[in-house]
């Protein structure tokens, strides 16, 4: 299976702190945020990575990473020109993923439970990683009948259930001819529930309930408590 991280995007939500670098190299503790996206994918024995990165950022992420070797990972680099959506990610790596299944996961993104299990486990379709949190309304919100999605929607007004999809995501072969279909949401951005929703209509979506600590690092209090939990880990 192949990996990518998207890490573009411009971090404005955490404006001055990503005025002059990008969100992913900000520090999580002792180590640059994207590193634990990455183990996230190197535990799963993912090692060929694709990172995506937005145009001002990418020599910075070249100097951290470089090729991968040190990390026993083999890293490639894509930019990502404008903030065009998550599921934009899939167009961008299509060379990349090159038919075979892959890991999509988000460069700000930290599991302190480990994958592995069910990403070697996964055979068709897509896979995505749900988390009961009290704010629904802000993320793709997942309603599911055992391990199986029976509906999915981007930031609900009324959501059907607490489980927020995560950021991250496995797909099977068909991952780029779905995502050649889709058309911008009302914000303009190709979005990864769209992309999802596509699997779901074909009833192969299913889902895994995070029982670890998952934490999406974009604002000032979900890094500051990054920071804390990632502490807490490393003592
Ligand atoms: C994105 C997805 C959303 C998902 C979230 C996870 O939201 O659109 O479905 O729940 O990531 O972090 P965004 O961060 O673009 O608002």
């Amino acid at each position: 299976m192949k990996g990518i991280i998207l890490a573009g995007g411009t971090g404005s939500r955490l404006s001055p702190l990503t005025k002059v670098t990008s969100k992913q190299l900000l520090p999580v503790y002792d180590r640059p945020m994207i590193y634990f996206p990455l183990q996230t994918l190197l535990k799963a024995g993912i090692k060929d990575i694709l990172i995506i990165v937005s145009p001002e950022h990418s020599g910075d992420f070249m100097e951290l990473l470089g090729s991968g070797k040190e990390l026993g990972a083999e890293l490639r680099y894509e930019v990502q020109d404008k903030p065009n959506g998550l599921a934009e990610a899939i167009l961008i790596g299509e060379d990349f993923i090159d038919g075979k299944p892959c890991a999509l996961i988000l460069g700000d993104n930290i599991f302190t439970d480990d994958m592995s299990e069910v990403i070697q486990s996964f055979q068709s379709g897509a896979h995505v990683f749900v988390k009961e949190v009290h704010d629904p309304e802000r993320f793709g919100v997942v309603e599911m009948n055992g391990d199986q999605v029976v509906s999915i929607e981007e930031k609900p007004e009324t959501p059907k259930s607490n489980y927020a999809q995560t950021g991250l995501y496995l797909y099977d072969s068909t991952v780029v001819a779905k995502a050649k279909s889709l058309a911008p949401s009302k914000r303009g951005e190709l979005e990864i529930t769209d992309l999802n929703r596509k699997y779901l209509d074909e009833g192969s979506l299913k889902a895994t309930v995070v029982k670890g600590e998952w934490i999406d690092a974009g604002t000032f209090e979900s890094l500051f408590r990054a920071n804390q939990v990632i502490r807490e880990l490393s003592r």
